[in-house]
């Protein structure tokens, strides 16, 4: 928390084309759509900008949006965002401060999920991916993409495979992460 807290301020200068090159080649934005959607880890909102840009002026549109971030500087970066920028009518964004390997939600509330370049942060990658698949309807897609110095293949596979009917891997030379879209059973 503390690190995130303190670099906050120079986040979107330094990671924003980074991340953009990550939400561009999933084409994140086609999972965005009338949903219930999570963002663990959700930073100051580059996922959410994304999908913003991709779709202005689209009132077919709609969406619940939760943000989910263990650092208020972050999370108040995010907001002040959407105060400078506020929200089409049919999109709902709701920012909580919360830890990902604790999520503040009841089982199956989310009907889309995604977590970018969060999940290593974590004591224990598995147990935030438990989490994720807790709080997702069944069927719900998820995607997550984890540093790639933070993965160990075989371990995150057998997870993988426990938790998800299906799970594709994208192993993209040209992007720091490894990217996983998933299916919960
Ligand atoms: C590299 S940033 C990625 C932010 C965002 N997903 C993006 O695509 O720009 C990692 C984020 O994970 C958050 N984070 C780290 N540990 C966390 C935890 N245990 N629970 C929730 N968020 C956490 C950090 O505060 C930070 O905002």
């Amino acid at each position: 928390m503390e690190k995130y807290d303190a670099t906050a301020f120079f986040y979107d200068q330094r990671y924003l084309p980074l991340q953009l090159k990550k939400y561009e080649f999933m084409e994140v934005h086609h999972l965005f759509s009338n949903t219930i959607m999570l963002d663990a880890g959700c930073g100051t909102g580059l996922l959410h900008e994304h999908f913003k840009n991709k779709f202005q002026g689209n009132v077919i549109v709609k969406g619940f949006h939760v943000g989910v971030d263990l650092s208020w500087c972050m999370l108040k970066l995010f907001q002040e965002k959407l105060q400078v920028q506020p929200e089409p009518k049919n999109i709902v964004v709701c920012l909580i401060q919360g830890d990902m390997d604790h999520l503040p939600f009841r089982d199956q509330s989310f009907s889309s999920a995604f977590s970018f370049t969060s999940l290593q942060n974590l004591p224990e990658i598995s147990n935030g991916i438990k989490e994720l698949v807790r709080v997702s309807k069944r069927g719900t897609s998820v995607l997550i993409s984890i540093l790639k110095k933070s993965v160990n293949m075989d371990t995150i596979k057998s997870e993988f495979s426990q938790y998800f009917t299906s799970f594709e891997m994208f192993n993209e030379e040209s992007l720091e992460d490894v990217i996983f879209s998933c299916k919960v059973k």
